[in-house]
């Protein structure tokens, strides 16, 4: 095993972890909706958004027993945005993680309603947990992740994406919705990690246009792996967007020239952390893990 994939395993381990003790047992009432909120979270997904917020933190010097309850708090939106993502009413997805979505596995009604306590969930462990040395920076984190996943970020792009159904977006448009729907988050992670840590501002800077290109390229290559990959391999049904008559990178601009951009992204997010060193490595790796990943 490599070093990195080591470090991998440790972080998917600490967050897997921090998740099963925070979500309540399935045997507290209401069992289903807990035991519905343990399936979509545990035990499954690649844990990138925590694995970005432990690399951000070792810029900073972040504590990762701080680090982990960010991780967790991110992994559980984006969960919840997997969940609603998967529903009738929008990609209308029956595989995830290689299992049956929520709502076919529970019912509809229990996927929105694990969808909302997973949200509230990752609230309360940002607004709970030791984070910050002080309030007002732990208060900023809150509204970060706040800004991240509502009407101007995730939820706003997942917005645009269904508004997008059968229409071809340019390019603008195209990336407009990518950074929302998925960058957002990504952004948030990193710097969520960063802050719990000291940052000094042009540390900051330079994780935010490292964060916004690695979650731009994110969603490109998810949407080539859509394409190209196999239902096997991915988790989840293959060849969605072409039948849900997406708009996707690949439908703009073929498959190879959006793993032209997905390298060139990653160049661009390895510049922007030049200046910073050693510290860095952990998110030089996770750029390319990004981008040349399969599944
Ligand atoms: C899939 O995200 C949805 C997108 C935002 C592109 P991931 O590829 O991170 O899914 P998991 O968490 O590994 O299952
Ligand atoms: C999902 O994008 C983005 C969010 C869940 C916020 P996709 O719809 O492309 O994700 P997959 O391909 O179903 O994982
Ligand atoms: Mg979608
Ligand atoms: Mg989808
Ligand atoms: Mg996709």
């Amino acid at each position: 095993m490599t070093d990195f994939s080591a470090w991998i395993q440790a972080c998917q381990a600490r967050v897997e972890s921090v998740l099963a003790e925070r979500l309540p047992a399935a045997q507290i009432a209401p069992q289903r909706l807990h035991e519905a909120m343990r399936y979509a979270v545990l035990g499954g997904g690649k844990r990138v958004r925590p694995l970005l917020a432990f690399a951000a933190g070792e810029v900073t010097g972040a504590d990762p027993n701080r680090v982990q309850h960010a991780a967790a708090a991110v992994e559980l939106i984006h969960a919840y945005s997997l969940v609603h993502d998967d529903m009738p009413a929008m990609d209308d997805d029956a595989l995830r993680r290689g299992k049956p979505t929520v709502h076919v596995e529970f019912d509809e009604a229990t996927a929105l309603l694990v969808g909302d306590a997973l949200q509230s969930l990752a609230f309360d462990i940002l607004a709970s947990q030791p984070l910050a040395d002080d309030a007002a920076t732990q208060l900023a984190m809150v509204q970060l992740l706040a800004q991240a996943a509502g009407s101007r970020g995730m939820a706003g792009g997942q917005a645009i994406d269904l508004a997008s159904v059968g229409k071809p977006l340019d390019l603008a448009e195209l990336e407009f919705m990518h950074i929302h729907k998925t960058g957002a988050l990504i952004r948030a992670s990193v710097l969520l990690g960063a802050q719990c840590g000291a940052a000094a501002d042009a540390s900051v800077a330079a994780l935010d246009r490292y964060a916004k290109c690695i979650g731009l390229a994110f969603q490109v290559v998810d949407d080539v792996l859509d394409a190209e990959a196999s239902t096997a391999t991915l988790g989840k049904t293959a060849g969605k967007d072409a039948a849900n008559n997406k708009p996707t990178y690949v439908s703009l601009l073929g498959a190879t020239r959006a793993r032209e951009l997905a390298l060139e992204l990653r160049a661009d997010a390895h510049a922007a952390l030049a200046q910073l060193g050693a510290p860095a490595a952990r998110l030089r790796q996770l750029a390319d893990f990004v981008v040349e990943r399969t599944f």
